[in-house]
């Protein structure tokens, strides 16, 4: 049922742990038969546990986490009006929708782990795969887990420590979103299963603090009720279109801060090869999953409104507490962020649970040091456990924590190195960074390879015709998500050149660094200057 889901069964550390090292096609030349059937590795198949309501469960959580209790600031100021920052908002999850379901076909054609590294190796070549990896273990995971660290530590002080004692010091948000990131990454690091049963439980109040603000949202608006006596008359004054921006630049800042809200809908793509039944469960996720988001945001959006002024919108990275203490005074503002608090630590959580991985196993492929890719505090690169064997507990303490966390809690069985490889990363995304230029970062770094992505299913069609694909989605699905997602990076050129520059030159530098580590790894022999490769069948 339910309960067994958790991230583990998706990331458990039994012998799957990513697909690049078992499967040896993650990083094959194209020449090998790897996007045939019978490329998928045997050790995939041991591993078919996941069900149509995991795959739901570890989507949605995923993408709701800070993005719809903070963006609205970013959306509103850039959109400048209400009606105008909607339309965003569903452009955003339309835009996200026509991906996911791309995502959903490569992930029924090419049924291996690892997304976007895998599809883009089997079509545009293993540099392109090996970009990606690059990009991911060095912007866009840590940059992602800092964002969400970043409003934990702001949703934390403004409820906690109250919003006047540290006005204008940006440094005590700074210093409470490392502690969460040191907790975080503490409890990822004793125990695989301390930390999916963490994002289980916060699972919860993602989706309370939602419907929450929706149906308070509603009633003020009916009854014209507020804490602080005075209602909220602006929309029934104001036309929702009033100061609309005319800047086309600025709208692709905006829609940047609604696709971070949406971000996350490529992770079931990561493990397809772990669905009992991919072809029929992973596209009815996607097409359950993104309408259900997409309606809870534009819900939640509009209770913003119906409660709030825009210009406070606008003005506060902390849109849910504004709406807590104003309709329920100071107490709800503290619930609000408490609430909110946890939905971020519990995206922080399952993010630093995924960044491990991906890092571990850019360790093993031998792009990082090897030294991160190993298990716990072993000297040698890890095999997994010795074969029927799990790690005795060895003391009462240890005995304990596994007695509460299950049998199979294997305390430091966990890639700890790669885990404070990410973990310094982040912080220091943490402590240059600031929320605004990291989602903007975020997503030039993250469409950049979410269009190539896409449009390499497009490659596909036309050079595989007769591939098996047991889903299809309708052409032009990928075609509006290439044109969109170009339409926004050509936009992040003009709107934020020093970013895009900055982005660029990081996916550059991974090229001399491709050749230097298969260089390393194999020689002489291992190099292949393909950039592209045709393949008929
Ligand atoms: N949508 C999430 C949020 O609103 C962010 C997801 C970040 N991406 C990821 N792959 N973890 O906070």
């Amino acid at each position: 049922g339910l309960r067994s889901y958790s991230i583990s069964s998706a990331f458990d550390f039994g012998g799957n742990l990513f697909p690049l090292s078992q499967t040896q096609g993650g990083y094959a030349p194209l020449g090998t038969p790897a996007l045939d059937r019978q490329g998928q590795d045997g050790s995939l198949e041991r591993n078919k546990t996941l069900t149509y309501l995991n795959g739901l469960s570890l989507i949605v959580g995923l993408i709701i986490g800070s993005g719809i209790f903070s963006s609205p600031s970013q959306v509103n100021a850039n959109a400048g009006s209400p009606g105008a920052a909607l339309i965003v908002w569903a452009v955003a999850g339309v835009l996200a929708w026509t991906g996911a379901a791309s995502y959903a076909e490569l992930g029924g054609a090419i049924p291996l782990n690892g997304g976007a590294q895998v599809y883009l190796s089997k079509i545009f070549g293993d540099l392109m795969g090996f970009l990606f990896t690059w990009c991911a273990v060095l912007v866009l995971k840590p940059g992602s887990a800092a964002i969400i660290a970043i409003i934990f530590g702001e949703y934390v002080v403004r409820g906690f420590v109250g919003a006047d004692v540290v006005m204008g010091n940006p440094w005590v948000n700074k210093g409470v979103a490392l502690g969460g990131l040191v907790l975080v990454t503490l409890f990822n690091c004793i125990s695989t299963k301390i930390a999916t049963r963490i994002g289980d439980l916060l699972m919860f109040f993602k989706f309370v603090a939602l419907l929450f603000v929706t149906v308070t949202g509603i009633v003020v608006a009916i009854t014209g009720f507020s804490a602080k006596g005075e209602a909220n008359e602006e929309w029934k004054t104001h036309g929702w279109f009033e100061g609309t921006n005319t800047e086309i630049s600025d709208f692709a800042v905006a829609l940047y801060a609604g696709l971070w809200a949406f971000d996350g809908w490529d992770n079931t793509n990561y493990v397809t090869g772990e669905f009992k039944n991919p072809n029929r469960d992973l596209p009815r996720v996607i097409h359950t999953a993104m309408p259900l988001v997409i309606l809870s945001y534009l819900m939640a959006n509009v209770a913003y409104f119906l409660v709030l002024p825009h210009a406070t919108i606008e003005a506060s990275n902390t849109v849910a507490v504004q709406f807590g203490s104003e309709v329920f005074g100071s107490v709800g503002g503290l619930v609000l962020a408490l609430v909110v608090s946890a939905s971020c630590f519990g995206a922080l959580n399952a993010t630093t649970f995924t960044s491990g991985r991906l890092v571990y196993a850019a360790g093993k492929e031998g792009y990082l040091p090897s030294i991160f890719g190993r298990i716990g505090f072993s000297s040698s690169a890890s095999q997994g456990p010795p074969a029927g064997s799990r790690l005795r507990s060895r003391s009462w303490a240890r005995k304990s924590i596994s007695r509460v966390l299950g049998d199979d809690a294997r305390l430091g069985y966990t890639p700890i190195n790669a885990m404070a490889f990410n973990a310094v990363l982040t912080g220091i995304y943490i402590v240059v960074g600031e929320f605004g230029t990291l989602v903007t970062f975020y997503g030039v770094a993250g469409y950049t390879f979410y269009f190539l992505t896409v449009l390499g299913l497009i490659v596909l069609r036309i050079r595989e015709p007769h591939l098996e694909r047991p889903y299809r989605t309708w052409i032009t699905t990928p075609l509006i998500f290439c044109c969109v997602s170009l339409f926004l990076l050509s936009r992040a050129v003009i709107a934020e050149p020093l970013q895009t520059l900055i982005v660029v030159g990081f996916i550059i530098t991974g090229i001399p660094v491709y050749y230097w580590r298969i260089y390393q790894r194999d020689g002489r022999t291992g190099i292949s200057w393909k950039f592209w490769t045709w393949r008929s069948r």
